[in-house]
This record gives C-alpha cells, structure tokens and sequence, in this order.
C-alpha cells in the first residue's frame, strides 16, 4: 500500500508510520505531485481541496485528528471514500484534565479571586460542595464519555447529553430536545465536546443558555461554532464594569475562526478565559499505533468503524 500524509509534521509523521507499517510506502504531502505516482490511502489533518483533488485512486483516508468537521467540509471530498478519525487516541485523558481545571476554577472561585486580586480585595468565599456542584457535559462520544467518567470519579454529580439514547454508570443520561433541557437545568457547569456538524452548530444560544440556573458557567474545549457567539456575550453580562448577567463565566478553547482574530470581543471580556486550542493536543505514539491499525485494517479489506458522512461524526 502506498500511503500520503499530510500533518503539521509530515517527517516526523512519516518516520514513525514507516516503523510501524514496514510493508507500507509512506511518502510526504510535500512530494511534488508529478512524482507521487498512484495513492492509496490519505493520512491527513486539514488538508486542502487541491491535495485532495490531485488523489483520484484513494481507498480511504484517516483523519489526523477527532473533530472531522474541516474534512467533510472540504469541497474536493471524494463521495463514497471511507473516513476514519481518531477516536480518542490518549486526547481524552487530556481533555479531561481540561475540564478539571475549569470545573475547579468555578467551583472554588478561582474567577473570583483572580477578579478581587485586582482590586487588592480579601475575600474567602464558602465552598460550595462537589456533591451540589452538578456538571453537564454535552457529547458522549469517545472523548466526552470518558470526561464525563473522570469528573463523576472526581465526586461531581455528571449528567451527559447524546443525540441518541445511551447508558454509562455513574452519569445520568440524557438524549434528544427534551433530555437537552432536562440537563440544562440542572448544572452549574456546561462542557462542549459535541462534534460540528448542521445539527450542532449554535446549540448553545439565548435560548439554552437561559435555561441554565442563573450563575451557571460554560467551559469549550469541543468547537467554536457550537456557541452563538453575541448570545454568549450577551449573558455574561457588560465587559465594561464587569457586572455578572445571567452566566457567570466562560473557559474557551475553541472558536469557530482560529487563531482568534485580534479585535474579537471575547479576548478583553472580564468573565472569559481563552486558551488557543490546546486542550488535547494528539499524543503522537497513540495516534500512531491508531493510524497504522486502521491503515493495516483496510489495506487487508477488514472492517473499520467509518464517519457518517451525513451525522458529521
Ligand atoms: C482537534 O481539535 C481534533 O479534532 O483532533
């Protein structure tokens, strides 16, 4: 099998496949065209619509990351390709991590006293118990499931939203508008690790959001387009005198135009804490292992667990 790959860093990318897939030929995306010969399958993160388009033989093509939004997007997709996508590859525990720190940050008040810090200002809140602290994380796929996981197994009360119905012990489970409402309700903080897709895109907007309990807070670390951005600014309440509105607070590290453009509004307001999309960045080794079993799987016509195309996951 002759395999392209396209990464932030094709060499280093292409070193450990080759180590892994002995029988492959694995060549760069930098390979100028006219000497790439014919490719079989894609490994690819982001690529453009002319690498695509210049790839008439592909077989299938393994997505260098989870979220596949960038992919299906992309005008010069073949129809009919079987894509696969890194299905938490180590990016979980990462995640999780992530959203520890920001469920924590809220829960004992760390935007608060980062805020009376300003002002010189002493104050020890009472500590709200984890056990009332309840979490809602929206998404149960493979990385949202085992957030979920990590935050119930910190003592928080976890309730998770899906599309579809599904059961995991120690999270309430909720599914479909109702279940959406049903979960909005009832927590203080509200994870995003839901993938991009038409059904997805602006779920958190006026309307959601006010249905959290006043003072609720949100944490992004899934994808920018999730969010209506004006409804989210609008329910933190003003940025000029810091005044709390319905939301007590943001922790975001997605963003539908990336990197955050200089003069967006989020980046000076006072209950926003931005990070540059780092809350799991892929663990090469086993994303490595990942992309060279479903390589191997496919070159020999075994089944692999494919995107749907038309869900967007
Ligand atoms: C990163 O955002 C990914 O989708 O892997």
């Amino acid at each position: 099998m002759r395999v392209l790959v396209h990464s932030n860093d094709d060499n280093a990318w292409c070193d450990a496949l080759s180590q892994r897939l002995p029988e492959a030929e694995i060549l760069p995306s930098s390979v100028p065209a006219t000497q790439r010969g014919k490719i079989d399958y894609l490994a690819a993160w982001q690529p453009s619509a002319e690498l695509l388009s210049a790839l008439p033989d592909l077989k299938g093509i393994v997505n260098l990351g989870a979220g596949v939004d960038a992919l299906l997007n992309n005008p010069a997709l073949p129809g009919g390709v079987p894509v696969v996508k890194l299905r938490d590859a180590g990016m979980a525990r990462l995640i999780a991590d992530y959203v520890r720190y920001g469920v924590l940050h809220f829960q004992r008040d760390f935007d608060r006293y980062a805020c009376q810090q300003q002002n010189r200002h002493w104050q020890p809140h009472e500590v709200v118990d984890k056990t009332d602290w309840a979490v809602g994380v929206l998404g149960l796929g493979a990385i949202g499931r085992k957030v979920a996981e990590a935050i119930a197994a910190d003592g928080f009360p976890v309730h998770g939203w899906s599309r579809s119905p599904k059961q995991l012990d120690n999270i309430a489970c909720h599914h479909g508008e109702d279940g959406l409402f049903t979960l909005l309700s009832q927590v203080r903080t509200l994870v995003l690790l839901l993938p991009d897709t038409p059904a997805t895109r602006g779920i958190i907007n006026a309307n959601t959001l006010a249905a959290l309990p006043q003072g609720a807070s949100l944490i992004n670390p899934g994808r920018g387009p999730l969010i209506d951005e004006p409804a989210l600014l609008a329910a933190l309440g003003s940025a000029k005198n810091g005044t709390q509105g319905h939301l007590r607070g943001a922790l975001l590290d997605a963003f539908p135009v990336e990197p955050l453009p200089e003069d967006s509004p989020l980046w000076q307001h006072p209950r926003i804490r931005i990070t540059p999309h780092m809350s799991g960045p892929t663990p090469l080794g086993e994303a490595l292992d990942q992309v060279a079993d479903t390589l191997r799987a496919m070159s020999r016509g075994e089944p692999v667990e494919t995107v749907d195309p038309e869900a967007g996951y």
